[in-house]
């Protein structure tokens, strides 16, 4: 292909890609496969990679971010980014509505749209190309999040069809559920705390420092609101379905209303089927829409007069708080559940609530036999928001959390900066070793579909599984026939659970495929505090096999994309301790992959041979990975500290000074990715 071509192709994939995006997360109606997609993209990043002057900054292989902001810039906003009056009552909406009638002699018409219960945001576009978000701030100034909010896929980076030159449009961030949850249980998974609900979540996603995470956060942006000197229409209705022409996720539940009346049935309905949305919405905005009419009415201090947000009460009910049971997991936190008075809410029947931590229990002095007040906003589970002091009895006593492991009677520890309590008897508390087990043999660690949580607890309880390497020394004879009944289900109906040829076939057949799962995917399997999946298969790329990672040492393994010192240390400790090396010492004499792959590279050049590299820091443009497979690709050598026997340091932005230093001491030339390109050009 000659220059033109590709570039022709480029601009094809583009289209095309930008289209498909559109149809995703836009309009929520794919028209071809997720395979179909990312061959597309895959395609388009080789060509840019080869032709980076053809890069184009509405490439949807921008999305990914990349770009690391330590603190954002503060901007101003062009037009002051008010927030609304807002009321739970239907009297003060009808008052809100008697006053626009008596300013307002004409007739008028309300638009009606759901309230987004996210972070909201300021885009601004000129010439149809997304210049800048900000975040609301104080109203006057708010974060420059532009880098950030170019990774979320709903929203254009260039707009289509016939758009104003320059103008700002506002919405807000939000997290849908499934997201939400899915998120939520990742960072449960690697020890991390997770999110109290989408909109922390939402906000937290979008103040990350590193925009490549913000691309992993599942975000969404509806907006409700155009701003700008040159809109197409005097009224806010037809401007927002002109802006959904644009390319803009615009809400298909807005309708516009000429009567109070109808304003509250829109409010009724969605009061009830707000909870099959997928997102978390808190009430309606009602709109006057009109532009003139906008100006007859005018401003408060805070809040426009046109417009109002409907808020829609928080579904809440008293219980009794019976008893608080403490659940050991498998990293050994130990998290304090309450069990409540079965009572009606929301539709369903809440027997108990999420209490967090020791912290939040003491801050809201929540006692045993306490009135307690339950919520639940949207679908997220139940939570305790207040006690009813004047009806407690005398003879309660204030909450102390417990000194040791309700499973295994081990004294439980808090670290310093920590709000959870810890059972540190990791390798012979059962509930520890149990989640450790299915922790193991979960889909995305060793994939054993044939053993599940049940099946775990009954070799467990028979003694034919301890840790993860007792697995690979079951065989037929302990197995067949074993037996256990289980209660399953809320009415806890038994089951007799008893191994049978095939059951026992299927399990050990699971086990020893697993024998072929990658380095990667093992060691996430090992459950290393916070090595979740992206970190383990950062470091199994870096360190290449479990013998380097053993060595490493704090300095060097934080030099690893994306592993800070908690991390770091919480690796080093998995490692000090002997019962672990002994367990894979075990895995790896039956077979188990403890090294990846090592594919041989196709060689471009030998420009680079004989030559050790030692990539460090980040690049705009490249994955620390990317450049290390060109480095092997032209015959050159990744080495992952430096030593005397480095010949370059490729150094990136954020590179650590400890390394800056060590390489100026031994006299290491320290290259930039400039002058990297023209060695291997
Ligand atoms: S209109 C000048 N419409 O709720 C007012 N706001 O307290 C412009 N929100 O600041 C805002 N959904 O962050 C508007 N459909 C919607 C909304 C919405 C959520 C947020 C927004 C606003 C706050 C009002």
């Amino acid at each position: 292909m000659d220059i033109r071509q590709v570039e022709k192709r480029i601009d094809e994939l583009i289209e095309q890609l930008n289209l498909h995006n559109h149809n995703y997360y836009v309009l929520d109606q794919p028209t071809i496969t997720d395979f179909e997609f990312d061959t597309m993209l895959q395609e388009l990043n080789c060509l840019e990679k080869e032709y980076p002057a053809l890069l184009r900054f509405d490439s949807p292989t921008q999305r990914v971010g990349g770009e690391i902001i330590k603190s954002f810039k503060q901007v101003k906003h062009t037009y002051p980014m008010l927030s609304l009056g807002n009321t739970y009552s239907e009297e003060e909406l009808k008052d809100f509505d008697s006053r626009i009638q008596k300013l307002i002699v004409d007739d008028f018409e309300y638009v009606c749209e759901l309230k987004y219960d996210g972070v909201a945001i300021g885009l601004t576009y000129e010439n149809g190309v997304l210049m800048q978000a900000v975040t609301r701030g104080d109203g006057v100034q708010g974060d420059d999040v532009t880098a950030n909010v170019k990774t979320i896929r709903s929203i254009p980076l260039q707009l289509k069809g016939d758009y104003p030159e320059k103008f700002e449009i506002r919405g807000e961030i939000i997290l849908p559920h499934a997201g939400f949850e899915k998120m939520n249980n990742e960072r449960i998974e690697i020890g991390e705390e997770a999110f109290a609900n989408p909109r922390n979540a939402a906000s937290g996603s979008l103040k990350m420092q590193d925009s490549k995470e913000v691309a992993h956060r599942p975000l969404d942006c509806y907006l409700y609101f155009l701003l700008g000197e040159n809109l197409p229409y005097n009224s806010h209705y037809e401007n927002l379905l002109k802006a959904k022409e644009w390319g803009f996720k615009i809400s298909n539940y807005m309708v516009k209303c000429s009567n109070l009346d109808d304003v509250f049935d829109f409010i009724n309905y969605w009061n009830k089927e707000r909870t099959k949305l997928g997102f978390d919405i808190d009430g309606i905005v009602i709109k006057v829409n009109d532009y003139q009419q906008w100006k007859q009415l005018g401003f408060t201090a805070k809040s426009p007069r046109w417009a109002i947000a409907y808020k829609f009460k928080a579904e809440k009910a008293i219980s009794t708080l019976l008893s608080i049971d403490f659940q050991v997991g498998r990293t050994g936190t130990v998290t304090p559940v309450a069990n409540l008075r079965p009572v009606q809410l929301a539709g369903t029947v809440v027997k108990r609530a999420s209490l967090y931590n020791v912290d939040f229990i003491q801050n809201m002095d929540i006692r045993i036999g306490d009135l307690v007040y339950v919520e639940k906003g949207g679908e997220i589970i139940p939570k305790i928001v207040g006690v009813l002091i004047d009806k407690r009895s005398d003879n309660t006593n204030c909450f102390e959390f417990i000194s040791t492991c309700p499973e295994c009677g081990s004294e439980l520890i808090r670290k310093d900066g920590e709000a959870a309590y810890f059972c540190q008897n990791e390798n012979s508390c059962p509930p520890q070793i149990k989640g450790k087990l299915s922790h193991f043999i979960h889909r995305k660690a060793m994939n054993i579909d044939s053993l599940g949580e049940g099946k775990i607890e009954m070799l467990f309880d028979n003694a034919l599984l301890n840790d993860a390497a007792d697995l690979y020394d079951l065989n037929y004879e302990n197995l067949i026939g074993l037996e256990k009944i289980i209660e399953s289900g809320d009415d806890k109906k038994q089951k007799k659970l008893s191994f049978q040829e095939k059951t026992v076939a299927n399990i050990l057949n699971g086990i020893e495929k697993s024998k072929s799962v990658g380095f990667e995917r093992v060691l996430f399997a090992l459950g290393i505090r916070y090595v979740g999946e992206t970190v383990a298969k950062k470091l199994a790329i870096h360190y290449q096999n479990i013998d380097n990672l053993m060595l490493a040492s704090v300095d060097d393994l934080i030099t690893v994309d994306e592993i800070g010192e908690k991390i770091a240390e919480s690796i080093i400790a998995f490692f000090a301790n002997k019962k672990n090396i002994l367990i894979i010492d075990r895995l790896r004499a039956k077979g188990l992959q403890f090294a990846m792959f090592t594919e041989a590279v196709d060689l471009i050049s030998n420009v680079l041979e004989g030559k050790s590299f030692v990539v460090s820091g980040v690049f705009e443009q490249f994955s620390r990975d990317e450049l290390k497979l060109a480095i092997e690709q032209n015959g050159g050598k990744n080495i992952a500290s430096i030593s005397s026997k480095t010949d370059y340091v490729l150094a990136g932005e954020k590179m650590g000074q400890e390394k800056r230093k060590k390489a100026e001491t031994l006299k290491i030339p320290i290259i930039s990715i400039v002058d990297f390109l023209e060695m291997v050009r």
